[in-house]
């Protein structure tokens, strides 16, 4: 890469990172934590790579002050993670478990007293096992159950967590955990995924609204997986197969909350299933959030072949997923141009790449350091053609239980031995440190 001069970001923006809980914390059975979906799921054989389950995980549970002493030296300014629903209420429903949330009280008041901003996620993928019996994302009900949960954890941390964030990546749950049955609970069928799509929204305002109503000053927003789907050619029918995809999938959750509908392709393609839809519920999701959390992987490229698996001249991740930062600035940009939106945070961006520990010691990861370089890069142009972003949060913080590929795709920026729990600090890790400190971004 060529010289160039620094990339000053606005005083004030947000530097961060986040994990999710069922990905770092382990501690599964203890203090009277009820089971997830998660839990059932990755201990059903097949389900995850090499059996792996989130059992122990980075053991951030118990190592909590340790870690949250490791972003201090990073000088981060803020810690995004979630709240395991199953800690604080084991059924999903009735009663309470204090345990559980004297944790996040601790975790809370570490990181304020090291002056790092809590931002708290109430659902990363963990439903309790209990709501699943009946019906999970599928019975209205649990939209009910989940506002009253959020209220509980308001109540509780209001007063200290100004920051949060309702549903992570509600494409993902609906579409990954119901209908290719890739994540948990593991079903395979397009209307439950609808019926879940639907009742995320739906949960997601019930819940903004609990948590308003207990703490008036909360920021409340939800968070996005957003891949742009570009066309393979210019040609006009790739165009139409990508845009019908973008509709499907980022207008999917878009549309709904910035404009009170659906966009007019899913009403085709929802059929029967449409039924979900109670009156009142639109005006309800469209409620104006504080934020909106913006989590960008990589794009799709599609077109009449269908997708293309490798572009030419791109770099792939251990995920195999492409590497395109300029894709994520045309996003942001589209997104704006599109909508009314409140102010963005990128809640989640980063890779995961082959990393071993060398023999001096260290994990030198410059792919990494190119990665994270790149896409603030492209965040950067975006801000510069108007689109507000607050703050970013490098996906992760920690090295973790990457869903069903279990412990085998490495995304920290500190690295973990899972067989000593030891955490040591990548050079991605140093040289977010370096930017997070100067709020200005190096080539
Ligand atoms: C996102 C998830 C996060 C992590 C990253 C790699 O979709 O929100 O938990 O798994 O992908």
């Amino acid at each position: 890469m060529t010289e160039k001069s620094p990339l000053v970001f606005p005083r004030g923006f947000v530097w961060g990172a986040a994990t999710a809980a069922y990905q770092v914390e382990g501690a599964a059975k203890a203090d009277g934590r009820g089971e997830s979906i998660w839990d059932r799921f990755s201990h059903t054989e097949g389900k995850t790579l090499n059996g792996d389950t989130g059992d122990i995980a980075c053991d951030h549970y118990h190592r909590f002050a340790d870690d949250v002493a490791l972003m201090k030296d990073m000088g981060l300014d803020a810690y995004r993670f979630s709240i395991s629903w199953p800690r604080i209420i084991p059924n999903g429903r009735g009663a309470i478990n204090w345990l559980g949330l004297d944790y996040y009280d601790r975790l809370v008041d570490a990181l304020l007293s090291v002056g790092i901003q809590p931002y708290a996620t109430l659902y990363h993928w963990d439903l309790p096992q209990s709501l699943q019996h009946i019906g999970g994302w599928t019975n209205r009900d649990v939209t009910g159950y989940f506002a009253d949960y959020a209220a509980v954890m308001a109540k509780r941390l209001g007063d200290r967590v100004k920051n949060w964030m309702t549903i992570n990546e509600p494409w993902v749950v609906a579409v990954l955990g119901n209908l290719t049955g890739e994540h948990a609970p593991g079903l395979r069928d397009k209307s439950t995924a609808i019926k879940v799509g639907h009742h995320l929204l739906v949960g997601h305002a019930k819940a903004m609204e609990a948590i308003k109503s207990c703490t008036p000053d909360a920021k409340v927003g939800i968070t996005l997986s957003l891949s742009p789907v570009e066309a393979e050619t210019e040609h006009e029918d790739d165009q139409r197969i990508a845009e019908h995809r973008y509709q499907l999938s980022a207008g999917l959750f878009l549309n709904p909350l910035f404009t009170g509908a659906y966009p007019t392709e899913c009403y085709k393609e929802f059929g029967d299933a449409i039924s979900v839809i109670q009156p009142g519920d639109m005006a309800l999701i469209a409620k104006r959030m504080d934020f909106l959390g913006v989590q960008y992987y990589f794009r799709v490229v599609t077109g009449r072949r269908g997708d293309v698996n490798k572009v030419n001249g791109s770099k792939y991740t251990e995920m195999g997923w492409e590497v395109c930062p300029s894709a994520l600035e045309r996003l942001l940009v589209r997104m704006n141009d599109d909508f009314d939106l409140p102010p963005i945070f990128i809640t989640e961006n980063g890779a995961a790449f082959d990393d071993k520990v060398s023999d001096d010691g260290f994990v030198h990861d410059p792919e990494r350091i190119e990665y994270f370089q790149e896409h603030l890069h492209a965040v950067f142009r975006a801000m510069k053609q108007h689109v507000h972003v607050k703050g970013y949060f490098a996906w992760s913080f920690l090295d973790n239980f990457e869903w069903q590929h279990g412990y085998s795709k490495r995304f920290g920026l500190v690295h973990v031995d899972y067989s000593t729990q030891k955490r040591i600090m990548k050079d991605s890790g140093k040289w977010y440190s370096r930017v997070a400190r100067r709020g200005e971004l190096e080539f």
